[in-house]
């Protein structure tokens, strides 16, 4: 069995932003190597990357298209291919890459329509291939805590979740000073539906799902342009009904000025409540009715399996969004391993958020985007 595999990146050249947060987590555990790129939308700029991380000149790629064309015939071919271009570009690369037989892990939003983000689902699918998708906020282990302790009913019936995320980077018009990131995240054609929804809605909605596995109903939503000129929103208010009678709120916004990556999710379920704030990502505050509230902590003896697993140094030394980047990373290795191998998944596979999460994300981004439109609350179909 081949426990360490090889991947290719495609996008995370040298002003990006993302892709070097993706090199480190993976680099983290050691399980997969670098070893092919095209790394950017030129081909000069795409060569300079992979020559500044010491790629092999014969496997640096002028562009996706060629990489995949020729990786596919080595009999070296890399395992995987890590997408982290932005949004416009996820589908067409993934859809090649898996054509050429290759597993996928892909940045979020995965798709810009539901129905791009459905037949890259059906591909992998019939390719028998591994696609998942960058929801690295649920590789945190305390999260993973939260979503045993939902699942096995401390909390009791879930009443009401709420979930922010909130950022400042975005509360003056930064795409107007030619700023990287912030242009093609304020062009709709590039960046899809969705401004603030889209950037890190899709990772709230995500992680409440993730979390409490509450299955949405319908919703309505709130989009606000604050900025003058910006035609996508940059705040996004959502109230959510989910089967079985629980209410969601959940707010995404990017004008919050002093806010970082302010990310809090609070749950209240009949016979206890749950609190994680991102700052504090190592502690899991935990209350059950009538009683005083008890703070959980990572490596802390009476944590479940899914949260130890998902921890990488001892109790008491501060873990942090790299490591939960990584186990997201951990997750699709032990995947693809299991496909090539035929293997049992391991646990940490079976956390690992696969492109149907994609596709909720994307419809949920859709869905929102409608609903704001007429001011009206929308059924999830
Ligand atoms: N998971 C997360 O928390 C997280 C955080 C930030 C960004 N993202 C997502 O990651 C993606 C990238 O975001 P970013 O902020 O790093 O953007 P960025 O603009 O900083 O980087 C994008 C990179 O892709 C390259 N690129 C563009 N088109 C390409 C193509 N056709 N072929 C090869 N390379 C190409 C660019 O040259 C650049 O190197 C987006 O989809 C974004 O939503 C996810």
């Amino acid at each position: 069995m081949k426990n360490r595999l090889t991947y290719a990146m495609i996008g995370g050249g040298i002003d990006a932003n993302i892709g070097q947060v993706h090199r480190r987590a993976i680099a983290l555990d050691s399980r997969a190597q670098l070893v092919a790129g095209a790394l950017s939308s030129t081909a000069d700029k795409s060569i300079a990357s992979a020559k500044a991380l010491g790629l092999d000149p014969d496997r640096s790629y002028s562009n996706y298209q060629q990489l995949l064309e020729q990786e596919s015939k080595r009999p070296d071919r890399v395992d995987f291919v890590s997408i982290v271009t932005p949004n416009d570009t996820h589908y067409p690369i993934a859809k090649l890459a898996l054509e050429h037989g290759f597993h996928v892990v892909l940045d979020k939003p995965a798709t810009q329509s539901s129905a791009q983000a459905r037949e890259l689902e059906e591909l992998a699918d019939s390719k028998a291939l591994v696609c998942c998708v960058t929801y690295n906020y649920t590789g945190y282990p305390m999260i993973r805590q939260a979503r045993a302790m939902v699942h096995d009913g401390t909390l009791g019936t879930i009443r009401k979740v709420f979930l922010e995320y909130h950022q400042g980077w975005l509360a003056s018009d930064l795409a107007s000073t030619g700023h990287k990131q912030a242009s093609w995240r304020a062009d709709p054609a590039r960046a899809g539906l969705g401004g603030a929804l889209g950037d890190i809605g899709t990772h709230a909605e995500n992680l409440i799902s993730f979390v409490t596995r509450l299955e949405p109903e319908s919703l309505y939503a709130k989009l606000n342009s604050f900025v003058p000129g910006r035609t996508l929103d940059d705040d996004a208010s959502v109230m959510i009904n989910y089967h079985g009678g629980a209410h969601g709120v959940l707010t995404a916004s990017q004008i919050c000025i002093g806010q970082a990556n302010g990310i809090s999710l609070r749950i209240y379920g009949d016979q206890g409540s749950l609190e994680w704030y991102q700052e504090a990502a190592n502690d899991l505050r935990v209350t059950m009715l009538g009683a005083n509230t008890v703070t959980y902590t990572r490596g802390g003896p009476d944590v479940h399996s899914d949260a130890v697993i998902s921890s990488h140094t001892p109790p008491g030394h501060p873990e942090g969004y790299l490591e939960a980047f990584s186990n997201i990373y951990r997750g699709a290795i032990d995947a693809i391993i299991a496909q090539n191998d035929g293997v049992h998944e391991s646990r940490l596979a079976q956390l690992a958020t696969r492109m149907d999460a994609g596709t909720q994300g994307v419809r949920f981004i859709e869905l929102c985007v409608e609903s704001a439109k007429k001011n009206a609350q929308i059924n999830w179909a």
